[in-house]
């Protein structure tokens, strides 16, 4: 898959300044995206309904809504995807990467048996006949945590739980460099959430297959990434990883959706739903689009766009807010601002009520 070159390898994933413009919206929908995933690494994109992360991961795939203009660059290891023919991006799509989404029974045929959905991307590369093809099937079924039988059913005869499995082991059939998966947990019961969140962790070590986690969940993102982005109004609010980013959100966004997840420590379920809305696309504010629902706002904010700086303690740590500085570990810049440590609990401190 990789070219044998010099240094090191390309990134699974690598997305500089993705600009999605839609038709009749007043801002891009995507913002000066960057967003990279290293070969093995699992990144976890996170976000509120409606922030971006869809359209983020399926324009990784060159898969843009009609109409849409796309700005920047996408590379998969190494390679263009906007600039790539049909045939390569055909190719990129059923070899390097491969998708897994919210609703397991949406990608497969009712009316085929589970093996021809298992086999059909490397029966339609052509690169393997229909026994090693079968082998190999059998073998990653296996690998899930299913067996040989169920690729002889129908999608009606398995759970929507073994279904995702079937789609996972699918997806690993063209042994992808990337493996973008959406949502793939938010339509299964909670246990079978778990058992799909640690077959993907297991999968990741024994296939090295970078992992794109897009998910509106924290505490899945946390169970699974080595780092994160925290996704607001199509722009990267804030990205670090994920052990730093959880424990020290430097965003205001980030720690009131901390705040917002139900916490195993605080029985009684959501602490606080973050009040006001996301910017409606069709309108265009100047500033920071978080500016609106943020205590911490001020002038500037509602002026200037604040740009992605890092923490100058941990530089892989970047936050676009002009009060970064007053989250995190950081002592108190000001009085009123939120105390060191409690963001995450307590987030709610740092939004109107
Ligand atoms: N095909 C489309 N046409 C028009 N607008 C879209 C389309 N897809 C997404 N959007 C808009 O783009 C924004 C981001 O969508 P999406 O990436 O699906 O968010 P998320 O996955 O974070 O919930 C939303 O405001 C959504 O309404
Ligand atoms: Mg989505």
């Amino acid at each position: 898959m990789t070219p044998p070159t010099a240094g090191p390898p390309a990134p699974a994933l690598d997305v500089r300044g993705l600009r999605l413009t839609l038709p009749g919206t007043a801002r891009p929908v995507l913002d000066g995206v960057d967003l990279t995933v290293g070969p093995g690494e699992t990144v976890a994109l996170v976000g509120e309904s409606g922030s971006g992360k869809s359209l983020t991961s399926r324009s990784a795939l060159g898969l843009l809504p009609p109409g849409a203009t796309a700005e920047g660059t996408v590379r998969i290891e190494g390679e263009d995807v906007f600039g790539a023919s049909p045939a390569r991006l055909r190719a990129l799509r059923t070899g390097t990467v491969a998708m897994v989404f919210q609703d397991p029974r949406a990608a497969l045929n009712p009316l085929r048996r589970i093996g021809d959905f298992v086999t059909e991307s490397v029966r339609a590369a052509g690169t393997v006949d229909e026994k090693t093809a079968a082998a190999r099937a059998t073998e990653l079924l296996t690998e899930v945590g299913l067996d040989g039988s169920v690729l002889r059913k129908y999608p009606h005869q398995v759970s929507g739980g073994m279904l995702q499995r079937v789609v996972i082991a699918a997806a690993l059939m063209g042994d992808p460099a990337l493996l973008l998966a959406d949502e793939p947990t938010t339509a299964l019961d909670v246990t079978t959430q778990a058992e799909v969140i640690a077959l993907l962790a297991r999968l990741r070590a024994t296939f090295r297959t970078g992992l794109l986690f897009v998910t509106h969940d924290l505490d899945l993102a946390a169970a699974i990434s080595d780092r994160v982005y925290v996704m607001y109004a199509g722009r990267i609010a804030e990205t670090g990883p994920a052990d730093v980013l959880f424990a020290h959100p430097r965003h205001p966004y980030t720690a009131a959706l901390l705040a917002s997840t139900p916490r195993l420590t605080t029985p009684g379920g959501r602490l606080a739903a973050i009040p006001g809305q996301p910017p409606d696309p069709r309108t265009a504010p100047t500033g920071c689009a978080f500016a609106a629902r943020c205590a911490l706002a001020t002038d500037l904010c509602r002026e200037e766009t604040p740009q992605a700086l890092p923490d100058p303690d941990r530089p892989a740590h970047l936050a676009a807010c002009h009060h970064s500085d007053r989250l995190g570990a950081r002592p108190p810049a000001a009085p009123g601002a939120v105390p060191a440590g409690e963001t995450a609990g307590e987030g709610g401190a740092v939004l109107d009520a």
